[in-house]
């Protein structure tokens, strides 16, 4: 980031406080950080604290007569080379989608010609929101950079996605904008679904497969550390949420393929989940044993990969997973075809049973088949997103 100027626009949340530190860090990688504050963003860090910890003057109205002599607010925009928006209120994300200039911070947002980074940080609820859905969305599509916010317990007392990502993931994110070649995923949407899905029999009662959740984790994390935004579509599964992930906790493949629909567009689908291939009618009320073994009648459960290949909304890459107990390369392979995707990762689970630390896996595609070794899922996540970089990048 060395001689980078950052313009950091500050709004008005209980995270403004956290903007201090990201100054100082910023100033550590070797960026000059202008500052400026929106009025409710005073309310929490003041210019004062701002200009020492930046060295520099800190803006906080349009109506100063000095610099609006030197059409102030236009130069201030534009002197950057990227504007950086954090926090980013559900207030601040709904006047930029609309394009309202009613102060300075939202003047210098409309003016400006740089490449502009939001980080959002607001309660779980607000976040939620179809409105600020939407306002995100908006900004996406108009070439802003908007991260996922981290999930957590919150100031307001609730849980959930909403809070400030820490300012070195922050910083992460600055440099990865300003230097696009050490994030090669960038601006890449990216879909994972992870874990088992529980397909209910009675209100007590599920069935369950053995899936832990952990490779497609691994593969979430290691597609954010690359770049990309990440949606985690997540089965039943205790695992945390790794940092920079957008998570949505489902139940059943029912739950699952509406969550998927729901996050398209995509530029990457990776479905790693253990979807469940069957469903039963559920019982309202539970089963009890004096009634004898239960008659179970079977549904069919929707394939998820396979409609998303063929919907009209196909992310460029999908790749599906086939875990095994025999022949995981050849049944891969014919999975790869039936289900219309780009590549499979296969593997044997008689040898690594599902919930283990370790995958030996088969990358199979169009061209041939690669046999990994034996590694750590985090490592064949990484190979699998240095895989993908290649693929769409061509680096
Ligand atoms: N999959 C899916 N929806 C389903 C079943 C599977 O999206 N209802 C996806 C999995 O996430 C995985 C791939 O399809 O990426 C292969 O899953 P697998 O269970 O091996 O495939 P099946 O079609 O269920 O085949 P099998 O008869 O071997 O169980």
């Amino acid at each position: 980031m060395n001689g980078k100027r950052i313009l950091l626009i500050i709004g008005g949340g209980i995270a403004a406080y956290k903007s201090c530190e990201l100054v100082r860090v910023l100033r550590r990688r070797g960026a000059s950080v202008r500052c400026v504050v929106t009025a409710s963003g005073q309310k929490f860090v003041t210019p004062m604290t701002l200009a020492a910890l930046s060295e520099d003057k800190v803006y906080t109205d349009l109506f100063d007569l000095k610099d609006e002599a030197e059409m102030g607010h236009i130069q201030l925009s534009r002197q950057a080379d990227l504007v950086v928006v954090a926090p980013a209120t559900a207030d601040l994300m709904a006047k930029m989608a609309a394009g309202i200039a009613d102060d300075l911070a939202t003047t210098l947002l409309l003016a400006t010609d740089k490449p502009v980074l939001v980080a959002p940080a607001m309660n779980v609820r607000m976040w939620d929101h179809p409105a600020t859905r939407r306002n995100v969305a908006t900004l996406r599509a108009d070439g802003l950079t908007v991260l996922n916010p981290d999930e957590g317990p919150m100031a307001c007392g609730e849980f959930g996605p909403g809070r400030l990502p820490d300012p070195e993931a922050i910083a992460d994110a600055i440099a990865a904008q300003l230097d696009p070649a050490a994030k090669p995923l960038a601006g890449k949407h990216a879909l994972v679904t992870a874990g088992p899905t529980h397909e209910p029999i009675d209100p007590v009662r599920v069935i369950a497969n053995r899936s832990s959740g952990l490779q497609g984790f691994a593969i979430a994390e290691a597609l954010a550390k690359a770049g990309a935004r990440v949606t985690l579509v997540a089965g039943p599964v205790s695992l945390p949420t790794p940092a920079g992930v957008h998570r949505v906790d489902v139940e059943t493949a029912a739950q699952m393929a509406a969550a998927v629909d729901a996050a398209l567009p995509a530029d990457i689908a990776v479905m790693v989940a253990a979807v469940a291939d069957w469903r039963v009618d559920a019982a309202p009320a539970k089963l009890k044993k004096e009634a004898g073994p239960p008659q179970l009648n079977w549904q069919k459960n929707p394939d998820i990969l396979a409609t998303l290949c063929a919907s009209a909304q196909r992310p460029g890459l999908v790749i599906g997973f086939a875990a095994e107990t025999e022949n995981a390369a050849d049944q891969g392979a014919a999975k790869r075809v039936r289900k219309g995707c780009d590549w499979i990762v296969a593997n044997d689970v008689s040898q690594d049973p599902m919930g283990g630390a370790q995958n030996r896996v088969h990358l199979i595609h169009a061209d041939g088949t690669e046999n990994w070794d034996r590694m750590d899922k985090t490592q064949v996540a990484q190979m699998l997103v240095q895989r993908i970089s290649d693929a769409l990048c061509g680096n």
